[in-house]
């Protein structure tokens, strides 16, 4: 990759503790972000990736216990003192969460609340120079100066989205961290988001993880992908092409979830999946996806293969896939 690595992380894995028995949600993780590069990462509901993305600020529970390396432009966060973590959230990588649009300030005015990070970041931010900030942040965001003045309540929701992404961006972080963000918005308002995402990224030289349980939302916005499967990555590649020809079961399952209008040849029909992903708490044997997968194996019960590579730039979880499947 021609771009400059500003985010990777190195077998990462989080298990929480909960009174009821440990939780390895997150399992062995190996994903890279490059400058003005945007990553995506699906999977199911709860197969780990708000806390994947937890584990790039520290943000877990305290008895979390997390293994591997994350690093931000070669600084491992899992390192770091804590006045330097503070210093990293927001300055160096910031994050859009789930359903945070929610979470503005209702009683606070918008050019308040952008301001506020700023002040906190930056000793010598006068209240022009702030005020000048915030319109510049409105407008990358695609919004008038006059939104300043607004309360939460006179935005709609595709307007605070954009809100929550020029907060994250006061501090020109060298990452940005998006959870969901654009679950509580229309078919419109989700495509302009990814958009302003994107045009973000390689404007600033940005690196750009989006997370989305919804893999269409992700098709033609991202570099590159990774697909979760019970805190797993079980397969990652070029985005074009792991839409293209998608190898692992998984993956194929999940965009046969997601009809493409106007495709009705399509070869991933919907389909659905049968049953639950399972509790990472209470895991399967051998590949997790063993007992959801149509092409499962009495070998799969028992073999649990990780990553291998496919092709010149896949990596597949499965021991059923091999190298004529993808040929790039
Ligand atoms: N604080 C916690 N303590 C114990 N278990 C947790 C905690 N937070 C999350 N989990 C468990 O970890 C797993 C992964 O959760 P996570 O929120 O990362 O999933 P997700 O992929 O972001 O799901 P969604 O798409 O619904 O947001 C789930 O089984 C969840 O129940
Ligand atoms: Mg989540």
């Amino acid at each position: 990759m021609a771009t400059s690595t500003v985010l990777e992380m190195r077998d990462v894995s989080l298990t929480y503790h909960p009174p009821e028995g440990p939780v390895p949600a997150v399992r062995g993780v190996n994903l890279s972000v490059g400058a003005g590069e945007v990553v995506g990462v699906a999977g199911e509901s709860g197969c780990g990736k708000s806390t994947l993305i937890s584990t790039v600020l520290r943000l877990y529970p305290k008895n979390a216990t997390v293994e591997g390396e994350v690093l931000i432009d070669g600084e491992d966060v899992f390192q770091m003192k804590w006045n330097r973590i503070r210093a990293v959230r927001w300055g160096e990588a910031a994050v859009v969460f789930q359903g945070a649009l929610h979470s503005l300030n209702p009683i606070q005015r918008i050019g308040k609340q952008l301001a506020e990070p700023i002040f906190v970041h930056d000793k010598g931010a006068t209240e022009a120079s702030a005020a000048k900030k915030v319109r510049e942040l409105l407008d990358q965001v695609g919004l008038p100066a006059r939104h300043a003045n607004a309360y939460p309540h006179q935005l709609s929701g595709g307007q605070k989205q954009r809100i929550m992404i020029a907060l994250a961006l006061t501090c020109d972080p060298k990452v940005l961290l998006c959870d969901e963000p654009t679950t509580a918005l229309d078919v419109m308002g989700q495509a302009q988001i990814l958009d302003l995402l994107k045009g973000i990224a390689r404007d600033r030289s940005m690196g750009m993880l989006i997370i989305s349980h919804d893999l269409s939302v992700l098709a033609s916005n991202c570099d590159r992908i990774s697909i979760m499967y019970a805190g797993r990555v079980i397969e990652q590649g070029v985005a074009s092409e792991l839409f293209a020809e998608p190898a692992h079961p998984y993956t194929r399952a999940l965009m046969g979830a997601f009809p493409t209008i106007g495709d009705a040849g399509s070869r991933y029909a919907p389909s659905g999946l049968p049953g639950d992903p399972p509790f990472p708490g209470d895991l399967p044997s051998g590949c997790s996806f063993h007992p959801r997968c149509p092409i499962a194996t009495v070998e799969c019960e028992s073999v649990d293969v990780g990553l291998l590579p496919v092709g010149i730039s896949r990596q597949v979880a499965c021991i059923h896939v091999n190298q004529e499947v993808v040929a790039s």
